[in-house]
């Protein structure tokens, strides 16, 4: 009945987690129902939503809405949108003035990479990540431009949870094994699921080395203000975050391109929006058009510019952020160091990944979704499914924890404790 490729997809659920995701909703954790389930397995930020939807309800109640909003707007995304997120990104990531002509706007950063995947490489050719990395690239890149995903993969047996950037003896490498079909090297900063971040040194070495080989540089900053206060206690001080912007600028070359998304600093992942920002013309022209399924509706581009617009309701709701995620990422991280339980030290995103390899029966795959399945179903604490992020050793796993309240937080980590105590 149906074509070949959608027969397959028909078998082909996007995340292994679905099925218990949906389990955990059905029975949420609530002051009402203590002993509910709770999801700590979806990339979410919902720790600020009530501040915002407050504010947007009063931009669309109180503010005319333009015709524009009514009518097809241009493919790289609305003017007035584009202008608006180009003073954002200027002033709250990039640190520097950055042109609304280069940015082009799709529905997500999951359009963005789609689309961005379809002008930059073709079928059977490479993108290359540093593993682990995120799990939906794999489907993202190959869906419809057909690129296949290639891991250098760090054994955490050699590093533990210590963050290793690649170096440019592993791209090197890379590079004799894929020859020509290596087309990108695909970064995440602040990564998921490390949470690590690259120094400006290193962004720069890669830069360098993949403009000299033709190879398009992505660095996706979809976490860029997902950060913690730094000095505080248990947060180093040192290895602040640098964009990438201020060196794509710099050096100017048509090898490098940034991806963003409000879904995850706005925590609004349904409203759909995403960037590129490239100065390569030529590319920009390709995208467009390719883009008109993947455009974001007017509405909500105008709501969103008008919010843009507030340069410092913005910079407070970010400082909010921080300050809520700091306070998360702790009750994650003092729980694991009870139970002596090793993690990457994050400087941000939305996660930590942590070494539960200690209690697996048998150090595989089988045994980590063993442990994985147990744990839900003991305690309704649910993780990020194990597989996927390209971890070479079994039995490391992401915790998301912003997509719940700090009550369910600590919930779920209680849970957690008593869980892995009885094993040790
Ligand atoms: C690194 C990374 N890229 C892209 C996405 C997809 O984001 P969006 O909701 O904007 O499509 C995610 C979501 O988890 C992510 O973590």
């Amino acid at each position: 009945m149906l074509s070949k490729r959608g027969a397959q997809k028909a078998q082909e659920p996007l995340r292994p987690d679905f099925e218990l995701f949906e389990k955990a909703q059905a029975n949420p954790y609530a002051p009402d129902n203590t002993d509910g389930a709770i999801p700590l397995c979806i990339a979410e930020n919902l720790l600020q939503w009530p501040t915002l939807r407050d504010k947007l309800q009063s931009i669309a109640a109180e503010r005319d809405w333009p015709d524009w909003v009514a009518a097809y707007t241009e493919l790289a995304g609305a003017p007035d949108f584009r202008e608006a997120v180009a003073a954002f990104v200027g002033r709250h990531i990039a640190g520097q003035q950055l042109s609304a002509d280069h940015f082009c706007v799709s529905a997500g950063a999951t359009a963005v990479v789609e689309v961005s995947a379809m002008v930059l490489g073709g079928p059977e050719d490479y993108a290359v990540f540093p593993a682990p990395a995120y799990q939906a690239y794999a489907p993202d890149l190959h869906n419809k431009a057909r690129l296949r995903r290639y891991d250098i993969r760090h054994y955490e047996q050699d590093f533990g949870p210590a963050f290793h950037p690649l170096s440019i003896k592993e791209l090197e490498a890379a590079l004799d094994h894929l020859g020509d079909k290596f087309r990108l090297l695909i970064l995440t900063q602040p990564d998921n699921p490390t949470g690590a971040i690259y120094s400006d040194d290193q962004l720069r070495s890669m830069a360098k080395w993949c403009t000299e080989k033709e190879i398009h540089l992505v660095v996706n900053e979809i976490y860029a203000l997902s950060q913690f206060e730094r000095g505080v206690d248990g947060i180093p001080n040192e290895s602040a975050y640098t964009s990438f912007l201020p060196l794509l600028e710099e050096m100017n070359s048509p090898y490098l391109h940034w991806w963003y998304s409000f879904s995850k600093d706005f925590g609004i992942s349904g409203f759909r929006v995403g960037l590129l920002y490239t100065r390569n013309e030529e590319m920009r022209r390709a995208y467009k058009n390719f883009n008109a399924p993947h455009q974001v509706s007017n509405i909500t581009q105008w709501l969103l510019a008008e919010l843009l617009n507030d340069g410092e309701w913005i910079a407070d709701f970010q400082r909010r952020n921080k300050r809520l995620l700091t306070d998360a990422y702790r009750t994650v991280t003092e729980s694991l160091d009870a139970i002596d339980v090793a993690y990457t030290p994050a400087r941000g995103s939305l996660f930590v990944w942590a070494d539960f390899s200690g209690f697996l029966s048998e150090p595989n795959m089988d045994a980590a979704q063993s442990l994985w399945q147990q744990l839900f179903e003991e305690t309704g604490v649910l993780l990020t499914a194990p597989g996927g992020l390209g971890q070479p050793d079994a039995g490391w796993f992401r915790i998301v924890y912003s997509g719940v309240s700090p009550e369910a937080l600590r919930e779920a980590m209680d849970r957690l404790q008593a869980f892995f105590s009885d094993r040790t």
